[in-house]
Protein backbone atom coordinates (compact mmCIF):
# COMPACT_ATOMS: atom_id res chain seq x y z
CA UNK A 1 0.00 0.00 0.00
CA UNK A 2 3.21 2.39 0.64
CA UNK A 3 4.10 3.95 -2.46
CA UNK A 4 4.92 7.26 -1.63
CA UNK A 5 9.20 6.10 -1.29
CA UNK A 6 10.05 9.96 -2.69
CA UNK A 7 12.97 11.56 -0.99
CA UNK A 8 13.18 15.24 0.51
CA UNK A 9 15.15 17.42 -2.24
CA UNK A 10 15.70 20.57 -0.11
CA UNK A 11 14.43 21.87 2.84
CA UNK A 12 13.88 25.82 3.40
CA UNK A 13 12.69 28.29 6.37
CA UNK A 14 10.53 31.40 4.90
CA UNK A 15 12.28 33.24 7.76
CA UNK A 16 8.96 36.25 7.60
CA UNK A 17 6.54 33.79 9.22
CA UNK A 18 8.39 30.24 10.39
CA UNK A 19 6.76 28.17 8.00
CA UNK A 20 9.03 24.99 6.26
CA UNK A 21 9.00 24.27 3.12
CA UNK A 22 9.72 20.81 1.73
CA UNK A 23 10.69 19.83 -1.42
CA UNK A 24 11.11 16.11 -2.78
CA UNK A 25 12.46 14.48 -5.34
CA UNK A 26 9.53 14.55 -8.28
CA UNK A 27 9.04 18.09 -7.72
CA UNK A 28 6.04 18.28 -5.44
CA UNK A 29 6.54 21.01 -2.56
CA UNK A 30 4.57 21.64 0.50
CA UNK A 31 4.68 24.47 2.95
CA UNK A 32 4.20 23.64 6.74
CA UNK A 33 2.71 25.78 9.17
CA UNK A 34 5.50 26.10 12.45
CA UNK A 35 2.28 25.50 14.81
CA UNK A 36 1.15 22.38 12.62
CA UNK A 37 4.35 21.77 12.75
CA UNK A 38 5.32 21.75 17.02
CA UNK A 39 1.35 20.21 17.42
CA UNK A 40 2.55 17.36 15.20
CA UNK A 41 6.27 16.23 16.76
CA UNK A 42 6.78 13.05 16.97
CA UNK A 43 9.72 13.47 19.87
CA UNK A 44 8.91 11.29 22.95
CA UNK A 45 8.25 14.31 25.13
CA UNK A 46 5.72 15.15 22.77
CA UNK A 47 4.09 11.76 22.23
CA UNK A 48 3.83 8.62 24.11
CA UNK A 49 5.00 5.65 22.20
CA UNK A 50 1.74 4.84 21.68
CA UNK A 51 1.17 7.36 19.23
CA UNK A 52 -1.24 9.72 21.51
CA UNK A 53 -0.24 13.29 22.48
CA UNK A 54 1.23 14.22 25.54
CA UNK A 55 0.88 17.97 25.02
CA UNK A 56 -2.33 19.99 25.07
CA UNK A 57 -2.84 22.19 22.36
CA UNK A 58 -2.82 25.16 24.78
CA UNK A 59 0.85 24.09 26.31
CA UNK A 60 1.90 25.32 22.01
CA UNK A 61 4.51 27.90 22.69
CA UNK A 62 3.13 30.95 21.73
CA UNK A 63 4.73 32.87 18.09
CA UNK A 64 6.46 29.12 17.56
CA UNK A 65 8.19 29.16 14.37
CA UNK A 66 11.11 26.85 12.91
CA UNK A 67 14.26 28.24 13.43
CA UNK A 68 16.25 25.98 11.31
CA UNK A 69 15.67 22.74 9.05
CA UNK A 70 18.03 19.99 8.07
CA UNK A 71 17.92 17.50 5.68
CA UNK A 72 18.15 13.57 7.13
CA UNK A 73 19.30 10.78 6.21
CA UNK A 74 19.77 10.92 2.58
CA UNK A 75 16.48 12.66 1.72
CA UNK A 76 14.41 10.56 4.23
CA UNK A 77 13.71 12.72 6.71
CA UNK A 78 13.78 16.20 7.96
CA UNK A 79 15.33 18.06 11.14
CA UNK A 80 13.56 20.54 12.79
CA UNK A 81 14.79 23.44 15.54
CA UNK A 82 11.85 25.47 16.90
CA UNK A 83 12.03 28.93 18.39
CA UNK A 84 11.69 30.58 21.12
CA UNK A 85 12.54 27.31 23.39
CA UNK A 86 14.43 25.67 20.90
CA UNK A 87 12.80 22.24 20.93
CA UNK A 88 14.19 19.77 18.37
CA UNK A 89 11.98 17.28 15.90
CA UNK A 90 12.91 15.24 13.28
CA UNK A 91 10.18 14.00 10.41
CA UNK A 92 9.99 11.42 7.96
CA UNK A 93 9.47 12.51 4.12
CA UNK A 94 6.94 9.68 3.72
CA UNK A 95 4.71 11.05 6.50
CA UNK A 96 5.23 14.85 5.81
CA UNK A 97 3.96 14.05 2.27
CA UNK A 98 0.89 11.46 3.05
CA UNK A 99 -0.04 12.35 6.29
CA UNK A 100 -3.34 11.89 6.08
CA UNK A 101 -3.54 9.47 3.43
CA UNK A 102 -6.30 6.45 4.34
CA UNK A 103 -5.88 3.69 1.74
CA UNK A 104 -9.30 2.47 2.10
CA UNK A 105 -10.70 1.24 -1.25
CA UNK A 106 -12.80 3.97 -3.36
CA UNK A 107 -16.61 3.44 -3.59
CA UNK A 108 -17.33 2.19 -7.07
CA UNK A 109 -20.95 2.98 -7.97
CA UNK A 110 -22.84 0.22 -9.97
CA UNK A 111 -25.82 -0.49 -11.64
CA UNK A 112 -27.44 -3.53 -12.82
CA UNK A 113 -25.12 -4.17 -15.78
CA UNK A 114 -21.89 -3.43 -13.61
CA UNK A 115 -22.61 -5.37 -10.83
CA UNK A 116 -22.82 -9.37 -11.29
CA UNK A 117 -23.12 -11.71 -8.24
CA UNK A 118 -19.46 -13.59 -9.28
CA UNK A 119 -17.94 -9.95 -8.85
CA UNK A 120 -18.94 -9.82 -4.93
CA UNK A 121 -19.92 -13.71 -4.01
CA UNK A 122 -17.07 -15.12 -2.04
CA UNK A 123 -17.17 -19.18 -0.37
CA UNK A 124 -17.85 -19.10 2.93
CA UNK A 125 -15.08 -21.56 4.09
CA UNK A 126 -12.37 -19.36 2.54
CA UNK A 127 -13.12 -16.17 4.03
CA UNK A 128 -14.01 -17.27 7.52
CA UNK A 129 -10.73 -19.50 6.89
CA UNK A 130 -8.17 -17.08 6.07
CA UNK A 131 -7.42 -13.10 6.48
CA UNK A 132 -6.21 -12.62 2.84
CA UNK A 133 -9.76 -13.48 2.47
CA UNK A 134 -11.36 -12.08 4.77
CA UNK A 135 -9.65 -8.65 4.04
CA UNK A 136 -10.73 -9.21 0.49
CA UNK A 137 -14.18 -9.76 1.34
CA UNK A 138 -14.00 -6.48 3.16
CA UNK A 139 -12.50 -4.69 0.87
CA UNK A 140 -15.66 -5.77 -1.38
CA UNK A 141 -17.99 -4.15 1.03
CA UNK A 142 -16.04 -0.69 0.90
CA UNK A 143 -16.07 -0.34 -2.60
CA UNK A 144 -19.13 -1.88 -3.75
CA UNK A 145 -21.57 -1.32 -0.36
CA UNK A 146 -22.46 -5.26 -1.03
CA UNK A 147 -20.98 -8.65 -0.36
CA UNK A 148 -22.28 -11.88 -0.54
CA UNK A 149 -20.75 -15.23 1.49
CA UNK A 150 -21.98 -18.70 -0.56
CA UNK A 151 -22.16 -21.66 1.37
CA UNK A 152 -22.78 -20.95 4.82
CA UNK A 153 -24.19 -22.95 7.20
CA UNK A 154 -27.92 -23.63 7.04
CA UNK A 155 -28.72 -25.77 10.49
CA UNK A 156 -29.11 -22.54 12.85
CA UNK A 157 -26.48 -22.34 15.16
CA UNK A 158 -25.48 -20.79 18.97
CA UNK A 159 -24.29 -18.04 18.43
CA UNK A 160 -25.81 -17.71 15.39
CA UNK A 161 -23.68 -17.94 11.97
CA UNK A 162 -24.72 -14.26 10.94
CA UNK A 163 -23.91 -13.15 14.00
CA UNK A 164 -20.70 -15.44 13.88
CA UNK A 165 -19.99 -13.74 10.81
CA UNK A 166 -19.87 -9.62 12.48
CA UNK A 167 -17.58 -11.47 14.84
CA UNK A 168 -14.98 -11.80 11.86
CA UNK A 169 -14.13 -7.68 11.51
CA UNK A 170 -16.87 -6.52 14.56
CA UNK A 171 -19.62 -6.18 16.98
CA UNK A 172 -22.71 -6.88 16.86
CA UNK A 173 -25.16 -3.64 17.00
CA UNK A 174 -28.07 -5.08 19.55
CA UNK A 175 -31.54 -3.48 18.68
CA UNK A 176 -35.04 -3.73 19.92
CA UNK A 177 -35.31 -6.56 17.73
CA UNK A 178 -32.40 -8.27 19.34
CA UNK A 179 -28.62 -9.04 18.74
CA UNK A 180 -30.41 -11.54 16.37
CA UNK A 181 -33.74 -11.12 14.23
CA UNK A 182 -35.36 -13.21 12.57
CA UNK A 183 -36.77 -12.94 9.24
CA UNK A 184 -40.31 -15.07 8.67
CA UNK A 185 -43.43 -14.98 7.48
CA UNK A 186 -45.41 -15.11 11.91
CA UNK A 187 -49.41 -14.68 12.66
CA UNK A 188 -48.47 -10.77 14.01
CA UNK A 189 -45.94 -9.32 12.27
CA UNK A 190 -44.60 -6.26 14.50
CA UNK A 191 -42.87 -5.34 11.27
CA UNK A 192 -43.83 -5.89 7.26
CA UNK A 193 -40.44 -7.65 7.18
CA UNK A 194 -41.98 -10.31 8.61
CA UNK A 195 -44.76 -10.92 6.73
CA UNK A 196 -44.82 -13.01 3.09
CA UNK A 197 -45.17 -9.65 1.44
CA UNK A 198 -42.94 -7.75 -1.02
CA UNK A 199 -40.50 -5.04 0.28
CA UNK A 200 -39.81 -2.20 -2.18
CA UNK A 201 -36.04 -1.43 -1.63
CA UNK A 202 -35.47 0.57 1.56
CA UNK A 203 -32.66 0.96 4.00
CA UNK A 204 -33.08 -0.17 7.07
CA UNK A 205 -33.91 1.49 10.38
CA UNK A 206 -33.94 5.25 9.22
CA UNK A 207 -35.56 5.87 12.55
CA UNK A 208 -32.88 4.78 14.51
CA UNK A 209 -30.16 7.68 15.59
CA UNK A 210 -27.89 6.59 14.22
CA UNK A 211 -29.37 4.55 11.49
CA UNK A 212 -27.25 0.75 11.09
CA UNK A 213 -24.20 1.20 8.93
CA UNK A 214 -24.37 -2.46 8.21
CA UNK A 215 -26.99 -5.18 7.58
CA UNK A 216 -26.29 -8.93 6.82
CA UNK A 217 -29.05 -11.53 6.49
CA UNK A 218 -28.54 -15.07 5.92
CA UNK A 219 -30.61 -17.32 4.66
CA UNK A 220 -31.22 -20.38 6.33
CA UNK A 221 -34.33 -21.96 4.03
CA UNK A 222 -35.67 -20.91 1.01
CA UNK A 223 -38.38 -22.85 -0.80
CA UNK A 224 -40.85 -20.68 -1.30
CA UNK A 225 -42.40 -19.17 -4.52
CA UNK A 226 -40.86 -16.22 -5.19
CA UNK A 227 -39.40 -13.75 -2.39
CA UNK A 228 -36.23 -13.02 -4.61
CA UNK A 229 -34.06 -10.49 -3.33
CA UNK A 230 -32.90 -7.00 -4.70
CA UNK A 231 -30.26 -4.80 -4.03
CA UNK A 232 -29.90 -1.14 -5.46
CA UNK A 233 -26.69 1.26 -5.51
CA UNK A 234 -28.37 4.34 -3.21
CA UNK A 235 -25.43 6.58 -4.16
CA UNK A 236 -25.91 5.51 -8.27
CA UNK A 237 -29.23 6.51 -8.13
CA UNK A 238 -28.31 9.55 -6.07
CA UNK A 239 -25.79 10.78 -8.96
CA UNK A 240 -28.58 10.07 -11.49
CA UNK A 241 -31.07 12.12 -9.68
CA UNK A 242 -28.94 15.29 -9.58
CA UNK A 243 -28.06 14.91 -13.44
CA UNK A 244 -31.78 14.56 -14.18
CA UNK A 245 -33.22 17.02 -12.05
CA UNK A 246 -30.69 18.93 -9.78
CA UNK A 247 -33.37 20.93 -7.83
CA UNK A 248 -34.64 17.55 -6.82
CA UNK A 249 -31.62 16.33 -5.41
CA UNK A 250 -31.35 19.38 -3.39
CA UNK A 251 -34.76 19.19 -2.08
CA UNK A 252 -34.07 16.14 -0.65
CA UNK A 253 -30.84 17.08 1.30
CA UNK A 254 -32.32 20.00 2.22
CA UNK A 255 -35.44 19.04 4.11
CA UNK A 256 -35.17 16.55 6.60
CA UNK A 257 -38.17 13.79 7.57
CA UNK A 258 -39.57 11.96 10.11
CA UNK A 259 -38.91 8.50 10.20
CA UNK A 260 -40.75 6.08 12.83
CA UNK A 261 -41.24 2.82 14.15
CA UNK A 262 -43.55 1.92 16.62
CA UNK A 263 -44.21 -1.94 18.54
CA UNK A 264 -46.30 -2.35 21.37
CA UNK A 265 -46.73 -5.80 21.05
CA UNK A 266 -43.07 -6.22 23.29
CA UNK A 267 -43.09 -5.64 27.02
CA UNK A 268 -40.62 -2.95 26.80
CA UNK A 269 -42.02 -1.65 23.35
CA UNK A 270 -40.60 0.62 21.41
CA UNK A 271 -41.53 4.18 19.64
CA UNK A 272 -38.31 5.38 17.76
CA UNK A 273 -38.08 8.79 16.00
CA UNK A 274 -35.16 10.13 14.11
CA UNK A 275 -35.18 13.01 11.79
CA UNK A 276 -33.47 12.51 8.58
CA UNK A 277 -33.18 13.79 5.22
CA UNK A 278 -33.32 11.12 2.51
CA UNK A 279 -30.04 12.25 1.13
CA UNK A 280 -27.69 12.95 3.84
CA UNK A 281 -24.87 15.05 2.36
CA UNK A 282 -22.31 16.42 4.34
CA UNK A 283 -22.34 19.90 6.19
CA UNK A 284 -18.94 20.81 5.52
CA UNK A 285 -18.38 22.72 2.17
CA UNK A 286 -17.35 19.20 0.26
CA UNK A 287 -21.18 18.41 0.56
CA UNK A 288 -20.44 15.27 -0.42
CA UNK A 289 -23.29 12.45 -0.35
CA UNK A 290 -22.49 10.83 3.36
CA UNK A 291 -26.19 8.16 3.09
CA UNK A 292 -29.23 7.67 1.32
CA UNK A 293 -32.09 7.06 4.35
CA UNK A 294 -35.14 5.34 2.24
CA UNK A 295 -37.54 3.62 4.23
CA UNK A 296 -41.39 4.39 2.92
CA UNK A 297 -43.29 1.69 4.99
CA UNK A 298 -41.55 4.30 7.80
CA UNK A 299 -41.36 7.60 6.77
CA UNK A 300 -43.86 9.12 9.26
CA UNK A 301 -45.96 12.17 8.11
CA UNK A 302 -43.74 14.87 5.99
CA UNK A 303 -43.85 18.28 7.95
CA UNK A 304 -42.07 20.67 5.84
CA UNK A 305 -43.45 24.07 4.93
CA UNK A 306 -46.84 23.97 2.89
CA UNK A 307 -45.67 25.81 -0.11
CA UNK A 308 -42.31 23.47 0.04
CA UNK A 309 -44.37 19.93 -0.50
CA UNK A 310 -45.13 20.24 -3.89
CA UNK A 311 -41.36 20.58 -5.22
CA UNK A 312 -40.58 17.60 -1.98
CA UNK A 313 -43.04 15.47 -3.33
CA UNK A 314 -42.08 15.86 -6.74
CA UNK A 315 -38.15 15.06 -5.87
CA UNK A 316 -39.16 12.45 -3.53
CA UNK A 317 -41.46 10.56 -5.98
CA UNK A 318 -38.26 11.38 -8.59
CA UNK A 319 -36.29 9.12 -6.56
CA UNK A 320 -38.33 6.31 -5.85
CA UNK A 321 -39.21 5.96 -9.13
CA UNK A 322 -35.22 6.11 -10.58
CA UNK A 323 -34.84 3.30 -7.66
CA UNK A 324 -37.47 1.06 -9.40
CA UNK A 325 -35.85 0.95 -12.48
CA UNK A 326 -34.88 -2.42 -13.83
CA UNK A 327 -31.33 -1.26 -14.54
CA UNK A 328 -30.77 -0.37 -11.03
CA UNK A 329 -31.88 -3.25 -9.66
CA UNK A 330 -29.97 -6.50 -9.03
CA UNK A 331 -32.00 -9.36 -8.55
CA UNK A 332 -31.18 -12.82 -7.30
CA UNK A 333 -32.56 -15.63 -5.35
CA UNK A 334 -31.01 -16.57 -1.78
CA UNK A 335 -30.62 -20.18 -1.58
CA UNK A 336 -30.50 -22.14 1.82
CA UNK A 337 -26.61 -20.72 3.18
CA UNK A 338 -26.27 -17.58 1.54
CA UNK A 339 -25.80 -15.06 3.20
CA UNK A 340 -25.20 -11.01 2.27
CA UNK A 341 -23.72 -7.94 3.28
CA UNK A 342 -25.22 -4.16 2.95
CA UNK A 343 -23.44 -0.60 3.29
CA UNK A 344 -26.91 0.75 4.64
CA UNK A 345 -25.92 3.93 4.17
CA UNK A 346 -25.79 3.72 0.30
CA UNK A 347 -26.98 0.17 -0.86
CA UNK A 348 -31.17 -0.37 -0.55
CA UNK A 349 -32.56 -3.99 -0.63
CA UNK A 350 -35.85 -5.53 -0.93
CA UNK A 351 -37.31 -8.35 -1.88
CA UNK A 352 -40.59 -9.47 -3.79
CA UNK A 353 -43.25 -11.28 -2.11
CA UNK A 354 -43.36 -15.03 -1.88
CA UNK A 355 -45.97 -17.71 -1.44
CA UNK A 356 -46.00 -21.22 -0.33
CA UNK A 357 -43.05 -23.18 0.84
CA UNK A 358 -40.91 -22.20 4.26
CA UNK A 359 -38.89 -18.83 4.05
CA UNK A 360 -36.18 -17.78 7.00
CA UNK A 361 -33.78 -15.73 7.27
CA UNK A 362 -31.89 -14.96 10.14
CA UNK A 363 -30.49 -10.76 10.43
CA UNK A 364 -28.24 -8.48 12.10
CA UNK A 365 -27.09 -5.40 12.52
CA UNK A 366 -23.39 -3.81 13.14
CA UNK A 367 -21.22 -0.36 12.67
CA UNK A 368 -18.95 0.44 10.13
CA UNK A 369 -15.86 1.73 11.99
CA UNK A 370 -14.70 -1.86 12.98
CA UNK A 371 -14.90 -3.27 9.43
CA UNK A 372 -12.85 -0.27 8.43
CA UNK A 373 -10.58 -0.67 11.67
CA UNK A 374 -9.92 -4.66 10.29
CA UNK A 375 -9.97 -4.01 6.86
CA UNK A 376 -6.69 -1.36 7.89
CA UNK A 377 -5.53 -3.91 9.89
CA UNK A 378 -5.50 -6.35 7.23
CA UNK A 379 -4.05 -4.46 4.48
CA UNK A 380 -0.86 -2.60 6.48
CA UNK A 381 2.21 -4.45 6.56
CA UNK A 382 3.80 -3.31 9.34
CA UNK A 383 7.08 -1.13 8.55
C1 LIG B 1 -35.27 -6.98 6.38
C2 LIG B 1 -35.57 -7.19 4.97
C3 LIG B 1 -35.57 -8.78 3.20
C4 LIG B 1 -35.89 -10.21 2.92
O1 LIG B 1 -35.47 -7.91 7.17
O2 LIG B 1 -34.81 -5.86 6.71
O3 LIG B 1 -35.57 -6.25 4.23
O4 LIG B 1 -35.35 -10.71 1.94
N1 LIG B 1 -35.74 -8.45 4.55
O5 LIG B 1 -36.67 -10.81 3.65
ZN1 LIG C 1 8.49 17.23 20.51
ZN1 LIG D 1 -34.76 -4.48 5.28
Amino acid sequence: MKHHQHRINAVEVDNACGMLIVAWDDGMRKSFHPLWLRDNCHCSNCRHPNGQKLIDVSDLPAGVRVAAATRDGGGDGVRLCFAPDGHAARFDAAWLRDFAADAAPSKKLWDAEALSMDMVAREYAAVAGGSEALGEWLALILRYGFAVLRGAPTEPAKPATVCAVVEWFGYVRETNYGKLFEVKAVAEPNNLAFTDLGLAVHTDNPYRDPPPALQLLHCLKNTATGGDSMVVDGFKAAQILQRENAAHYDALARHAVPFQFRDRTSDRGADLQNRLPVLEVATDATRKLHAVNFNNRALGAIDIALDAQAEYYAAYRHFAEILRRDDRTVRFKMRAGDLFIVDNRRVLHGRAGFTSGDRHLQGCYADADALLSTWRILNTRSP
